[in-house]
This record gives C-alpha cells, sequence and structure tokens, in this order.
C-alpha cells in the first residue's frame, strides 16, 4: 500500500485523489498540502486523509508519507520536487514537469541525485485507447511511423493562475501542447531525437500575455513528423484526438467528445457531464467513466507498481524535460517564425539516425511506387526505372 500525501486540493488534485481510492484500490492519500486551511480541511475530510496542514514541507516530511503526489500550479513543481529530493520521498508530478526545459532538467538531476522513485503523471499516455494503439504501433501494426499528429482544445482552464503567463509559465501551448507532444513521441519513439520546431502561435480572443491557440511541427531525426493543434478558445466542450500514420497502417483516436456515447436531454434535471462540457442540454457526449477513459487508473497503476518494483514507469522526469525542450523550441519559433532547434544538453535515445530509404524493389530493373487494382478490374503497378528515375505504369490484368 503506498501512503500518498497530496499536494494542492483543486481540480486535478480531487481528480487524482478519485483515482487512487477508486474501485477498490488498496493505497490511500493520507495526507493533503492546501495553500488555504478550508480547502485542505475539506479535503481531508472528503478522502479521510488523517493529515492536514497549509505547510507544505511540514506534509512532505511527515513520517507517515511514502510518496508525495504533485498537483500544484506550474511554478511550484520544483519547489515542491526539491522538498521531495531533501526528504527523500518518493514523488509523483503533473504535467508540465516544469515551466521550461532549465526548471525540468533541474528537478530530473534533483531526483536521481536524491535517489528518489520520481515519475512524471502523463495521463495521456495512459488512456485505455492511447495504451490499445501503442500496442499496435510497436508490435509493427502501422510500419514505420511518418506523422503522428496529437490535438488538445477546449475552452480554457477554470483556475486564475493558468491565464498569468508567469505562474503558468506559458499559455494553451505548455499547458496543452506538453500532452501533445509526448503523445507524438511516444508513437514516433521516445529514443528517436525531436531536433526542430515550427511553430504558430496567437492570442487570438482572450485578454492574456500568453497564447490561446498554436500549431507546431516537430521534425524527428529519422524524418518522422510530429504535429500539435492546441487552443484554449474552441467552443463546443474538449477535443481529444491523436492520429498515426504509418507506411502500413493508420490509428484515429478519440478520446473524448465522440466516445460512441451521444444523448439528447431538454436540459430537465441537467448534471454534470464530462470535464468543460459547455452545455448540459441538446446533443451531448457524456464520457462512460472519465477517470478511466482519461487515463488516471491505468497511470496510478503503473506508478505504482514500479515504485513497488523498484523500475522506472512508463512515463519518467526524463520525459517530462523533453516534453518541457521541445516546446521552449515551439515558443522562439512562434516568436522567430523560423524552425528553432530543439536544445537538449542530456539526451539519453539513439544518436545519428537518418531517414529510411524510401526505395521498395519491384524487381531488378524497377522500383515500386504503387500497386492498386481500379474500378474497372485493371490490376496496375506504378514502377520507377532504377537507371533513367522515368515513371512508367504497367497493366498486370
Ligand atoms: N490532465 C492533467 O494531467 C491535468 C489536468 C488539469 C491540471 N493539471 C495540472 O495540475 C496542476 C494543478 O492544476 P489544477 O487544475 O488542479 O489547479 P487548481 O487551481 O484547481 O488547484 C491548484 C491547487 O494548488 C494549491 N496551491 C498551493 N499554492 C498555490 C498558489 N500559490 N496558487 C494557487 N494554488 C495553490 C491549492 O490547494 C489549489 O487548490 C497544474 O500543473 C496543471 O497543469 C493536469
Amino acid at each position: 500500500m503506498r501512503k500518498i500525501a497530496m499536494l494542492g486540493s483543486g481540480f486535478i488534485g480531487r481528480f487524482y485523489a478519485e483515482s487512487i481510492h477508486g474501485q477498490r484500490g488498496r493505497d490511500r492519500v493520507v495526507a493533503i498540502y492546501a495553500r488555504r486551511e478550508e480547502s485542505a480541511k475539506k479535503f481531508a475530510a472528503d478522502y479521510g486523509c488523517s493529515i492536514w496542514g497549509t505547510d507544505m514541507e511540514s506534509v512532505i516530511a511527515n513520517p507517515e508519507v511514502d510518496m508525495v503526489c504533485i498537483a500544484l500550479p506550474n511554478n511550484i513543481h520544483e519547489t515542491a520536487v526539491l522538498l521531495c529530493a531533501k526528504y527523500k520521498k518518493a514523488v509523483v508530478s503533473t504535467k508540465p514537469l516544469g515551466r521550461n526545459a532549465d526548471e525540468a532538467l533541474r528537478m530530473m538531476k534533483a531526483v536521481e541525485e536524491a535517489g528518489i522513485f520520481a515519475g512524471y503523471l502523463e495521463d495521456l499516455c495512459y488512456t485505455p485507447k492511447f495504451l490499445k494503439a501503442l500496442e499496435s504501433v510497436k508490435n509493427g501494426a502501422l510500419g514505420r511511423i511518418l506523422w503522428a499528429k496529437s490535438r488538445e482544445t477546449h475552452p480554457g482552464p477554470h483556475s486564475d493562475w493558468f491565464w498569468d503567463k508567469e505562474q503558468a509559465g506559458g499559455g494553451c501551448m505548455l499547458d496543452l501542447g506538453c500532452h501533445c507532444v509526448e503523445i507524438s513521441r511516444n508513437f514516433i519513439g521516445k529514443d528517436v531525437r525531436p531536433v526542430e520546431v515550427m511553430c504558430w502561435a496567437a492570442t487570438q480572443v482572450k485578454p492574456i500575455d500568453a497564447e490561446d491557440h498554436a500549431i507546431a511541427l516537430v521534425k524527428y531525426e529519422n524524418g518522422a513528423i510530429g504535429q500539435f493543434e492546441v487552443s484554449w478558445t474552441f467552443r463546443g466542450g474538449m477535443d481529444l484526438r491523436d492520429e498515426v500514420m504509418g507506411t502500413e497502417g493508420t490509428i484515429w483516436i478519440n478520446n473524448f467528445l465522440r466516445t460512441g456515447f451521444e444523448m439528447f436531454t431538454t436540459g430537465k434535471g441537467a448534471d454534470y457531464v464530462a470535464e468543460k462540457a459547455e452545455s448540459t442540454s441538446g446533443w451531448l457526449f457524456p464520457v462512460g467513466d472519465e477517470v478511466n477513459d482519461l487515463g488516471y487508473n491505468h497511470m496510478f497503476t503503473d506508478m505504482f507498481n514500479a515504485a513497488d518494483e523498484g523500475r522506472e514507469p512508463a512515463e519518467t522526469f526524463y520525459d517530462g524535460y523533453v516534453v518541457n525542450a521541445v516546446l521552449d523550441a515551439a515558443y522562439r519559433s512562434a516568436e522567430t517564425k523560423q524552425w528553432e532547434p530543439v536544445n537538449l544538453p542530456v539526451w539519453r535515445g539513439r544518436e545519428g539516425l537518418t531517414q529510411e530509404s524510401t526505395l521498395v524493389d519491384y524487381d531488378e530493373n524497377f522500383y515500386l511506387i504503387k500497386e492498386e487494382v481500379t474500378h474497372d478490374g485493371r490490376h496496375k503497378v506504378i514502377l520507377k526505372d532504377k537507371e533513367t528515375g522515368r515513371i512508367s505504369e504497367r497493366d498486370l490484368t
């Protein structure tokens, strides 16, 4: 049994507690730190925590606590991680790991030097659909991955600090793009180096300093391309979609708005529908088991099993740091309007990859471009002459 101190009693702290205590889970949130006494007490009462407080250090140091879960605003993640290192407490942290790669790298080094367990709570890399898709990709069902695209758009976050660039570290790109980058990295291969980023970002609607909409391309060393689309101005709920394209296949995942559950109501008896749903009447897209469908259950299972077994979880602080580095490059690109390199002072993946050859042998004289049976029943091949480069077609019927 893990005895967890939750840091932060807000939106995600409660989602995490629901997941950890869900079904017949044996792990327990035993302690809560919140900024205000009444929030700490309320959370403690709701989740049966025997320890509560408004002093973060004493909650982390409490001997009853053997793992700390960070669910705090982005600007406080580093302070919390350094305290976990000081008291040698296993730690799991929400996303983004840092406000930038410098912060994330310091956090990664702190946990590694302290020799403590650390996990990166990237829930969208643990949704049931994502896990199944990743297994198919790893089994080769899609061949060589060429393009991995991820989108998270919604009408904007629920707390003041998100909208403050200094506290949050950025706008929707950091808040939502961190999920998308890690989703693409998983599909393309975490050991493949992200090399450069081209990004458009703008503040289209909200009166804030940070961006509320961004689109970016992330080039990987093996020629694959990652793409993300994020927005805090999208209307109609929370849109979470991934697309993976490979030489042998394609996967489309819709995690939220269209999950196969559609409901119409006039609004009578209106109730909670799903995270960031904008309406409680008309045609609605509820989510069957939000905590599970958003990946929290599989995520905590992996985190706690990994800590028990002395292994790394699927998502680590190193991953969080790589994600931050990609997003730093995206922010630079949005300013310079150029491809910007991803700076990774620590890189633990493969080095010197090149793009795989596009040439497929048809016979000793020709490369195959395409083979197809057309609507009139003809079986054709389109070929490229190996010597002259001339492209021709041949009817095999
Ligand atoms: N899907 C996800 O993984 C996901 C979803 C939402 C939020 N998050 C992340 O979780 C973290 C917390 O976000 P949230 O939505 O729970 O925020 P929130 O505002 O709902 O809650 C933050 C909590 O932190 C505590 N706190 C301590 N010091 C604070 C300070 N100086 N200012 C404000 N709050 C302070 C308070 O208890 C507060 O309730 C962020 O890093 C966010 O990016 C992750």
